[in-house]
């Protein structure tokens, strides 16, 4: 199983909105997927058409460790199963202080059904606290949704370096594999700049081992569109509401872009230090992670900067994807369809994002 954290403290950057439909892609393509709500704030459970007032226990009893991870999972779309979250969550991270090991609490609850699955993906909420820490500590892969604008760089660093402390504490395998620039209007234009900075940024950490070395934006982005932005208030994946519209075409292509990418090779020097990080020791909280060590330090030297917004057309990164096998979701099953679910073929799709709504 592939378990990938979608994460951003930044608020309303698309972290749910890419969970539930690249999720609803893979389902729809034949994989089994697990989505996990993160968030206090329900927005997954409701997104996906379950009122929160209505879960009676969720993502807080496997964290708090009432109840375990299979006996909470929902089946809510053919091969799509949800942890779903209710008002209980807010509270999880207080309750939580005093427990022993309780950044891996996540980890140990999704290990019991690795075999299960063939991916996981957690929306985390809009924070650095324990939640979000959880789920580092249980994912490979990190998924940043960015827009990219100027001001979305801000704190980029910081979350980057928080990755790379979990990374080197507490989860050697964590690793940010992509970077999705979200809700971007074509009307006005992709700030190329911006990309170019991120891409600048990402570039100088190539060869070393931190946990973003081989992240790279990914050659795919998601357009604004208004659909996507309503159908959460029917409780329908985008495809169910309006498979025909541009949210639903590039939430189909990352799905595609996910379940081809080839996994980032091991890098070097990423284990911790047995005789530094006793496996007992775990560490207390981000605060003293931080005070700990020194890594993530090339994160918050690095200044990221922009210039604003150019009237630069948006460009693709088509030409990098080249050589990957391309393939294509076939189909998405409407909401009441009984329709077997459809499989990812092999054809040549077109990659270029078209520029205009
Ligand atoms: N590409 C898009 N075009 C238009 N609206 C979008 C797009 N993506 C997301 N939205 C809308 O923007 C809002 C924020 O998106 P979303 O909830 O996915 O962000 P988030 O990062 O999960 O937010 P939070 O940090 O609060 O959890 C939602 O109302 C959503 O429907
Ligand atoms: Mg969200």
């Amino acid at each position: 199983m592939r378990t990938i954290a979608v994460l951003n403290q930044k608020g309303g950057v698309g972290k749910t909105t890419t969970v539930v439909n690249t999720a609803a892609a893979l389902a729809a393509a034949g994989s089994k997927v697990v989505v996990i709500d993160l968030d206090p704030q329900a927005h997954l459970t409701i997104h996906l058409g379950l009122e929160p007032q209505t879960v009676e226990s969720g993502s807080y009893e496997v964290l708090t460790q009432s109840a375990g991870f299979q006996e909470e999972i929902l089946l809510v779309r053919p091969n799509l199963w949800l942890l779903p979250a209710n008002i209980n969550l807010v509270g999880a991270e207080s309750e939580l202080v005093s427990v022993v090991g309780r950044e891996t609490i996540l980890r140990e609850a999704i290990h019991t059904v690795e075999d299960k699955f063939d991916y996981s993906f957690i929306d985390c909420p809009p924070s650095l606290g324990l939640l979000t820490l959880n789920a580092l500590a249980a994912a490979e892969e990190v998924l940043i949704p960015l827009q990219p604008y100027f001001l979305a760089l801000q704190g980029f660093g910081k979350l980057l370096q928080t990755i790379e402390l979990v990374n080197k504490r507490i989860n050697p395998a964590l690793k940010v594999n992509g970077i999705l620039l979200c809700m971007f209007d074509t009307r006005a234009s992709l700030p190329k700049e911006v990309k170019a900075d991120i891409e600048q940024f990402l570039d100088n950490a190539r060869g070393t081992n931190c946990a973003w070395a081989q992240a790279r934006i990914l050659p795919v982005y998601i357009r604004r569109n208004i659909k996507l932005a309503e159908a959460p208030s029917y409780g329908k994946t985008i495809f169910e509401y309006e498979q025909n519209c541009h949210g639903a075409e590039d939430y189909k292509k990352v799905a595609e872009f996910i379940h081809t990418q080839v996994q980032p090779a091991p890098q070097l020097n990423t284990q911790p230090d047995a005789a530094e990080v006793p496996e007992d020791q775990n560490v207390q909280t981000l605060e003293q992670m931080k005070e700990l060590s020194a890594v993530g330090e090339a994160a918050q030297q690095q200044n990221i900067s922009a210039p604003p917004d150019t009237n630069q057309r948006p460009d693709t990164d088509a030409e990098q994807n080249r050589d990957k096998p391309p393939i294509t979701i076939k189909s998405i099953p409407q909401p009441d369809s009984q329709a077997p679910p459809s499989e990812f073929t092999q054809t040549r799709a077109n990659q270029n994002q078209p520029e205009s709504q």
